[in-house]
């Protein structure tokens, strides 16, 4: 039950859902410039999917083509939705259903959801066995911490496992820990050892996806070879820059018009995208990221903070670009 996992070359390399940040407009701009092995959708509730409200959730569950491997990533806490859920994401096209079981957010818990799923093995491992009913043949995988008050990996990976999803990825902190601490990498080191003591068949073993501050590729392969673990997933690096997982460009090089100029590229996406029904507000997050680095940025960067559309995003990109060359 790999599927499209078992093609992949390791280490692999993924990005993180991030809700509000990894949106389908800005996955498109990552994958035409720097496309990572695997991409997660922004999390959505398994329940509201199956709810009356399910059309409004649908924009959460746009791809396109170009971002395959793409995996819709669910949570919940009731096992018949999460199947129902599950089957109406493979029937849009995913490529495989990813489980929340890290989420600390207290109204995803209280949904019987997100990293309480912890503190509740028997319920993890029954949601995890109906996304597998609902998945068909597509993969599902689970996302999630190394415990929750403490580190309780051996317990907690051992219930996953014998689940049996195609990849645990694991944010190498407890619950109670959030993002407060430095990621431990020496569970993840403990994790990978721990699968293949509990599967020693390489064929079965689920893969193991280690995830906590890694900012680039190059410390990516790093953790991944120190660790032993079957790939990175990356989250925060990505911000302001869709080069991340480019193997040939490092943003740092790029002269900042084209860095501007998707910048511009993913405000035109966002709001042919989202226009009518999300609020500018979020780019505003993505624009504190993509100006820095050169004369005049902090002043860019404030005027945008104004901004309330695309032409007037254009119209001071534009302002900015001509003073910098005017005073070069
Ligand atoms: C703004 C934001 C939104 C997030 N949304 C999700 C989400 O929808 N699903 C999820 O599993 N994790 C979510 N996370 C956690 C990230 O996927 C990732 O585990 C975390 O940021 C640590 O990785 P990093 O240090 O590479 O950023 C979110 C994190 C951030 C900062």
């Amino acid at each position: 039950m790999q599927g499209f996992w078992k093609e992949l070359a390791r280490p692999c390399f993924v990005l993180a859902p991030m809700v509000g940040v990894t949106d389908a407009a800005f996955r498109r701009i990552i994958a035409r410039y720097g496309k990572p092995d695997v991409m997660w959708t922004e999390f959505i509730s398994a329940d509201g999917l199956c709810s009356r409200g399910r059309d409004a959730l649908l924009h959460d569950l746009w791809f396109d083509d170009l971002e395959r491997p793409i995996l819709a990533q669910l949570y919940g806490g009731n096992p018949e939705k999460m199947r129902e859920a599950a089957r109406f994401c493979i029937e849009l096209g995913y490529d495989g259903i990813d489980i929340n079981m890290g989420c600390p957010d207290k109204t995803v818990e209280k949904h019987g959801a997100g990293s309480i799923l912890i503190k509740r093995p028997q319920l993890a491992a029954e949601l995890i066995e109906a996304a597998r009913e609902g998945a068909g043949e597509h993969p599902v995988s689970v996302k999630t911490r190394i415990g929750y008050h403490d580190n309780q990996i051996e317990e907690w990976l051992a219930t996953l496992i014998e689940a049996g999803p195609a990849v645990v990825t694991i944010h190498a902190r407890t619950r109670d820990e959030m993002s407060k601490v430095p990621a431990r990498w020496d569970v993840i080191e403990r994790s990978a050892q721990l699968a293949r003591e509990l599967v020693p068949d390489d064929d079965r073993r689920p893969l193991i996806l280690g995830n906590g501050d890694i900012r680039n590729l190059h410390d990516a392969r790093e953790v991944s070879e120190e660790t032993g673990c079957d790939g990175v997933m990356i989250g925060r690096g990505i911000f302001g820059n869709p080069w991340l997982f480019n193997r040939e460009v490092e943003r740092d090089d790029l002269p900042f018009e084209q860095i501007i100029e998707v910048m511009l590229e993913h405000t035109a996406l966002y709001c042919e995208l989202f226009g009518e029904i999300k609020p500018f507000e979020p780019m505003k997050k993505h624009y504190k990221a993509y100006v820095t680095g050169f004369r005049g940025a902090a002043e860019l960067r404030d005027r945008l903070m104004q901004a309330t559309d695309l032409a007037e995003v254009q119209l001071l990109a534009k302002e900015a670009l001509e003073l910098e060359s005017a005073s070069r």
